[in-house]
């Protein structure tokens, strides 16, 4: 148990900016921070940091919370073990009494997993440079391939002596429970049932997750065995395939460098590591996956492929690259010579010698492969052709059709075929990039593909909204819409309450300033509520259905002009009532009997009481200006429902922040606003949706393929539509003033 006083203190310490940079490469965006989401994978960034607030939030997941909560639900901790956790980070002592038995058991299982496996690299460490046999056998081993202590430290490299039950008995020893160490593969079991170490007489080679936690082992035979590495199964704790060997060690200078290397084996890792290049990482064997990729993506946008110099290496070394580009990442390919792999090339030579290597041979990787299809190129047309393709094909994964425009360019003339066949050929095949895709995505929503059902959100939708009660989205400011946007008006405008919630924001806080946008020339602006409405409802061809609605968005935009003026004239008030004071109170501190020192302090204070009386002054006024308008325009409708929507009415939810106190609305318009214009959307999608639903299952009742399929194409791409409303915005999100 924790005392209070130190809960607070973690809490009062905790910043909400380290704690997620130790996750998240963010990038700095006015007053907020922006990285990719570190709770599901993405392309393009949603997760919100806001260091003021002291609270992040991803705006298509929908996770986050103050530091604690993000530990939490990053680490998979209790409550008790986040706020341990971040103590232990901002070395705040924490008296604490040990667990009981009960507590001990009621671990979870993960947890238990990651201590037996955390108590099992220690040992191997131990053994390692400890016993003579691990000092013989894997230390020298080790040494002879040119491994650093520094390094076998920094990599927890250890030995499993040559025994089948070392390790096994030790940890019946240490109290351990074997089923455990089965689980993690440490331990097998033999076909005549005894148990025997798993990895005996091998080097071992920890994997660790970016938190520093051992989540498997890969082992090196040493005596010419069949298996060269056998590794960890797969387990609740390990999942191959979103792990990345060295990620741990390499993560601070893949920030700092803001590049990642890419290597094949552990033993590259390491000697490249030892050679300086220390932002380096392994798939292990395996072809990359798309987790391995968004977790490299977290920490930077730039990736390098090193592969070994020989022929299967370069193949091994084409075939992920289309998947890396379509995730949006800067990649270059480093060619080693033909008798070198990262680790050998690291020893030969002197770390200078390599970082000028990469200098000069780093190369962009469509241009390498270009360069690749062209030696291999022979006079077969055949051959000449499926080369070609498989050049357009990765330039069609590449997301972003300026780039590709640039490849197009450079291909036409590496491949000396004109720049109208590759432009022709590459959209082709953007067609066909994006049909797989949607495919995909057909596959993941209806994996049963013979029986498109509505997928759970859209059916809870439905049934919200034909239960007609208002509080069907809970959570937003749309919950305690006034009843008006219900009844009648929401039969015939089912999107009414959704459009309402929109126009409330609008009304009551349109004119103050929302976020700054950076603009195609790259220069950053500001823009208020409004603007930032609009621009998103723009981006999707989306308009108010209410009539009502749309008049008074139009009203609101027209207003612009007039509020210039009427600002400027406000602002010109305030600066001359700030001037009068300024002079009133000069007068009055002079008439005081003061030391020049306390006059210079007494006018620092008066100046800036001042100055802080006038910015809230215009920041009221900009405020207040909307509303007051339309609640004295001349159209009645408007007017009655300005009304209705300035009514203070409003009782907010506290799910953002379970801890922090009611906060006000206006205070938190970086998360309700965009939410509120995601909800139009998803409503506006959701009824299409249905509609298309209705549609296909008299399709599927008469029998027509043709248009089951044309619908079923429709249905996945509302689907993936949904999804990109709420990724884009958080690309579009920059900033909170
Ligand atoms: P050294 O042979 O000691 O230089 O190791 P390395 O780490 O350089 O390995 P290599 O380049 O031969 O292979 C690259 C990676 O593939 C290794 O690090 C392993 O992760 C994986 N690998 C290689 N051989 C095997 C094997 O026999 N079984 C398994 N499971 N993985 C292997
Ligand atoms: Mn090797």
């Amino acid at each position: 148990m924790i005392d209070k006083a130190t809960v607070q203190k973690i809490k009062d310490t905790a910043d909400i900016v380290d704690v997620v940079g130790d996750y998240v490469h963010l990038v700095r965006r006015g007053g907020n921070y922006m990285g990719l989401c570190p709770f599901h994978n993405e392309r393009t960034p949603s997760f919100s940091v806001n260091r003021r607030k002291n609270f992040c939030y991803c705006f298509s997941c929908k996770k986050g919370g103050s530091p604690v909560n993000f530990i939490m639900e990053k680490e998979g901790l209790s409550y008790h073990e986040a706020l341990l956790h971040l103590a232990k980070r901002y070395g705040i002592k924490v008296e604490e009494r040990e667990l009981t038995d009960e507590e001990r058991r009621r671990q979870s299982e993960r947890e238990s997993m990651l201590v037996a496996n955390e108590w099992a690299m220690r040992l191997m460490e131990h053994d390692l440079s400890e016993t003579d046999e691990g000092r013989d056998v894997g230390l020298s081993y080790l040494r002879q391939r040119g491994v650093t202590d520094e390094a076998a430290a920094a990599f927890h490299l250890g030995y499993a002596l040559d025994r089948s039950s070392h390790l096994t008995e030790s940890a019946l020893k240490a109290g351990y429970q074997l089923d455990v160490f089965k689980r993690l593969g440490l331990v097998g079991t033999s076909q005549q049932g005894r148990d025997y170490d798993r990895f005996r007489g091998r080097v071992i080679f920890p994997i660790l997750n970016t938190s520093g936690k051992v989540i498997a082992f890969g082992g090196r035979d040493l005596k010419g065995g069949l298996a060269k590495y056998i590794n960890s199964p797969e387990s609740e704790l390990y999942k191959k395939s979103n792990e990345l060997y060295g990620i741990f060690q390499a993560r601070a200078a893949i920030v700092r460098e803001d590049k990642c290397f890419l290597v094949e084996g552990y033993m590259d890792v390491i000697g490249m590591w030892q050679s300086g290049m220390k932002n380096v990482v392994a798939s292990s064997g395996t072809a990359l996956t798309d987790g391995q990729i968004a977790l490299i993506h977290r920490f930077t946008d730039n990736i390098t492929l090193i592969y070994d110099g020989d022929a299967a290496g370069v193949k091994a070394s084409l075939r992920g690259i289309d998947m890396l580009l379509s995730h949006k990442m800067n990649v270059k390919m480093l060619r080693l010579p033909p008798e070198d792999d990262p680790d050998s090339f690291a020893r030969s030579h002197t770390p200078e010698e390599f970082r000028a290597y990469v200098a000069e041979n780093e190369t962009d990787i469509i241009r390498y492969k270009a360069q690749v299809m062209l030696a291999e190129m022979s006079n077969d047309p055949q051959q000449r052709i499926a080369a070609i393709r498989s050049v357009v094909e990765s330039i069609a994964h590449i997301p972003d059709v300026v780039s590709r425009d640039v490849y197009i360019r450079e291909c036409a003339s590496l491949l000396g075929i004109s720049e109208e066949a590759i432009a022709k050929a590459v959209a082709k095949a953007v067609g066909e990039v994006m049909e797989k895709r949607r495919r995909e995505r057909m596959r993941r929503e209806f994996p049963d593909a013979a029986e498109p059902r509505v997928p759970p959100s859209a059916q809870s939708a439905y049934a919200e909204r034909e239960g007609g009660a208002a509080q069907a989205h809970t959570g937003t400011g749309a919950a305690q819409a006034p009843a008006g946007a219900g009844g009648l008006r929401a039969q015939v405008f089912p999107l009414a309450r959704a459009e309402q919630a929109l126009m409330r924001y609008c009304v009551r806080y349109g004119y103050m300033p929302f976020c700054s946008q950076v603009d195609e020339e790259g220069k950053e602006r500001e823009i208020d509520v409004l603007e930032f409405v609009r621009e998103e409802l723009e981006v999707d061809g989306v308009e108010y259905t209410v009539p009502l609605y749309a008049r008074m968005a139009a009203v609101l935009e027209g207003m612009r002009g007039d509020f210039a003026t009427a600002f400027a004239r406000e602002r010109a008030a305030a600066d001359a009532e700030a001037a009068r004071m300024r002079a009133e109170g000069i007068r009055e501190i002079a008439a005081r009997d003061l030391s020049v020192d306390d006059i210079r302090r007494e006018e620092e204070r008066l100046g800036a009481a001042i100055a802080e009386r006038r910015d809230g002054r215009l920041a009221d006024f900009r405020k207040d200006w909307p509303g007051r308008e339309l609640l004295s325009h001349e159209d009645d409708e408007v007017r009655r429902e300005a009304a209705e929507l300035l009514r203070e009415r409003h009782q907010l939810s506290h799910i953002y922040s379970r801890e922090a106190p009611a906060e006000r609305e206006e205070d938190r318009l970086d998360i309700l606003v965009p939410r509120a214009v995601i909800e139009l959307k998803g409503e506006m999608l959701d009824i299409r949706l249905k509609e298309l639903m209705k549609q296909l299952s008299e399709a599927v009742a008469k029998g027509d393929a043709e248009e089951e399929h044309r619908i079923d194409l429709e249905i996945s791409d509302i689907l993936s539509m949904r999804k990109e409303i709420a990724l884009d915005m958080g690309e579009r999100t920059l900033s909170h003033p």
